[in-house]
């Protein structure tokens, strides 16, 4: 277990871990990417994560769709318990290594499917994962929010994506991205829903108490503080 690590210590030993990756070949430079691209993108957010939670007393975390595992890394260095939720299997971004060295269970699942079974979460992540769902997000946000204890606090976090610069999303509204239910095939894009500060906004209301949501704006990326 590493103890404190600052943000930036994470993200080292988080790339650290992403040379252990093999499962997954569609990267040929994984390492390059991880650097160039993916950690650009967390450098403009993060932070905001850490400066928020750096003031909670540590509890149960769920992180959401960890990617790398970045802050699931910096929680465990935190004290907190944490579990990271993704539907790749483990290997193909976070590692083996990292869960065991750092303390972190892995469950491999869908955020659309049930919640975990008695799940009482303080802090809930879901950062840079509503584009990419493949269908609407309402369903994904209420079993977010199920799995939070009373008092808990979910982080929620999409890139500011005017519709106009952005045409490679299949939907520039989440409303109108089809349910699961309605039997849709998943959508193939990589990007499925563009947000904006306003249609996140309008997507969280309808799960979480606006008077206990806050939106902050860092790096072209919205970031919800919502409360239970
Ligand atoms: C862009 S990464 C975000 C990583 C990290 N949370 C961050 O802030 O940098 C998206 C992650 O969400 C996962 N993901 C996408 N859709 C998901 C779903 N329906 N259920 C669970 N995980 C999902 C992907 O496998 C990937 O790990």
């Amino acid at each position: 277990m590493h103890s404190m690590l600052s943000l930036a210590e994470s993200e080292d030993l988080v790339e650290q871990y992403a040379l252990d990756v093999t499962a997954d070949e569609r990267l040929p430079d994984r390492q390059v990417y991880f650097r160039d691209n993916y950690r650009a993108w967390e450098q403009a957010y993060l932070p905001v994560v850490c400066e928020y939670v750096e003031d909670r007393l540590p509890g149960r975390a769920l992180d959401c769709g960890p990617g790398w595992g970045t802050m699931s890394v910096w929680l465990a260095a935190h004290g907190w318990n944490v579990t990271a939720m993704d539907m790749m299997p483990l290997g193909t971004f976070m590692t083996e290594r990292q869960c065991r060295e750092c303390g972190i269970s892995y469950i491999r699942a869908q955020i659309e499917d049930a919640p975990l079974p008695g799940a009482q979460f303080d802090l809930a992540l879901l950062t840079q994962v509503l584009g990419h769902l493949k269908w609407n997000p309402l369903r994904t946000l209420r079993n977010l929010r199920s799995m939070l204890a009373p008092g808990g606090e979910a982080i929620v976090s999409a890139l500011n994506t005017p519709e106009e610069r952005w045409p490679e999303f299949s939907y520039s509204h989440w409303r109108d991205v089809p349910t699961r239910d309605s039997g849709a095939d998943p959508d193939p894009a990589m990007n499925v829903c563009a947000y904006t500060t306003q249609s996140l906004r309008e997507l969280l209301g309808e799960v979480f108490s606006p008077a206990a949501t806050h939106l902050l704006q860092e790096g072209g990326v919205t970031v919800a503080l919502c409360r239970v």
